[in-house]
């Protein structure tokens, strides 16, 4: 029988990024992105397009787009967007695909992205209606927990998903925003969204804040999601959710589930240079990943 697949979704450049406070220069970003190529990923966030006042790391987020698009015409490259002015610059860019934020927490949307939810999902009917070829995917933001509100009922997170479901969405991303997730709670979440829109494209996007990123993410690959995001280094945070830490990381993932015998594609040894080559370069970056703290001259990680 062939090996399963895992689809590994690259989001450091941006999840990752965005939660570094020094400005990172851009031919640093494109060199990681570049490795990340090199690994095999053929699926990254690159950027996002946001306000420069709301993240000042992504000002550069044309640049970064218009050197991506260019060199790597076969990827599928896809930005993060906060609202309609974002999705029309992306779009300008060249992008077919972007992923735009709703946060299931109401407090939590408001603190983000400034909108209510009526006024978010206002503006993402708007975006679909003016895009119809472009992808967007939805990121399902505090579907495990709020930094703000707490607990997020099952029964909120499927009354979210049906709003979305009805003006058209088909691809959602189900984050733990600031990592209060648990194996149970993603089993549950995980399962009734799979089993109630099956002609729907789910990914997973864990933070590691309580050190259960990898058992996470798992579990809801073992609960049949195949498209799972992690971050090069185990970067990442929201500025706008206190208490997060980084997403798991891409290399302990990638390490972990290539050597259980799943197809991700993606050869860890350039993966683990790359995320050495980011600590080296990024010193202020909240590193989650555990490989690239191994001392290999001590350690072996084979
Ligand atoms: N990209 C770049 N600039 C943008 C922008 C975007 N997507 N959206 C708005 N702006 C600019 C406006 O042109 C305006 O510029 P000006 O002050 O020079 O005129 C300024 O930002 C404020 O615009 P406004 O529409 O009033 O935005 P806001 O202050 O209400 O902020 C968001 C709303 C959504 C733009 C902002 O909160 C944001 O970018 N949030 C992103 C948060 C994020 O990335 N979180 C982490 C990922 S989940
Ligand atoms: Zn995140």
């Amino acid at each position: 029988m062939a090996p399963k697949k895992i689809e590994i979704i690259e989001v450091g450049p941006r999840d990752g990024f965005q939660n570094v406070p020094e400005f990172i220069p851009t031919d640093v970003k494109l060199k990681v992105i570049d490795g990340l190529v090199k690994s095999g990923i053929k699926s990254i966030q690159v950027t996002s397009f946001v306000s420069p006042k709301a993240i000042a790391q992504m000002k550069d987020a044309k640049d970064v787009t218009t050197a991506c698009l260019e060199r790597y015409p076969d990827l599928q490259l896809f930005t993060l967007v906060p609202n309609l002015y974002g999705a029309k610059a992306a779009v300008e860019c060249g992008l077919k695909e972007l992923t735009y934020v709703i946060s299931v927490s109401d407090t939590h949307n408001e603190k983000n992205v400034k909108r209510t939810h009526d006024q978010s999902f206002e503006e993402l009917a708007q975006i679909l209606e003016l895009y119809p070829d472009i992808k967007i995917n939805l990121d399902v933001a505090t579907t495990f927990g709020c930094p703000f509100e707490g607990d997020i009922s099952l029964e909120r997170v499927m009354a979210f998903l049906q709003r979305a479901y009805n003006i058209g969405i088909r691809s959602f991303n189900l984050c733990d925003t600031v990592g209060l997730a648990h194996p149970e709670l993603i089993k549950e979440v995980v399962g009734s969204a799979l089993r109630t829109y099956q002609d729907c494209e789910f990914q997973i996007h864990i933070h590691d804040t309580r050190n259960m990123g990898i058992i996470n993410t798992f579990t809801a690959v073992e609960c049949g999601i195949d498209k799972v995001q992690t971050a090069i280094g185990g970067l990442g945070g929201c500025p706008f959710a206190p208490g997060a830490s980084g997403n798991t990381s891409t290399e302990d993932f990638v390490y972990m589930v290539n050597r259980m015998g799943y197809d991700t594609g993606v050869d860890f040894d350039t993966l683990l240079q790359t995320a050495k080559y980011l600590k080296d370069n990024v010193s202020s970056g909240n590193y989650s990943g555990h490989h690239i703290f191994i001392d290999k001259t001590k350690v072996s990680t084979q």
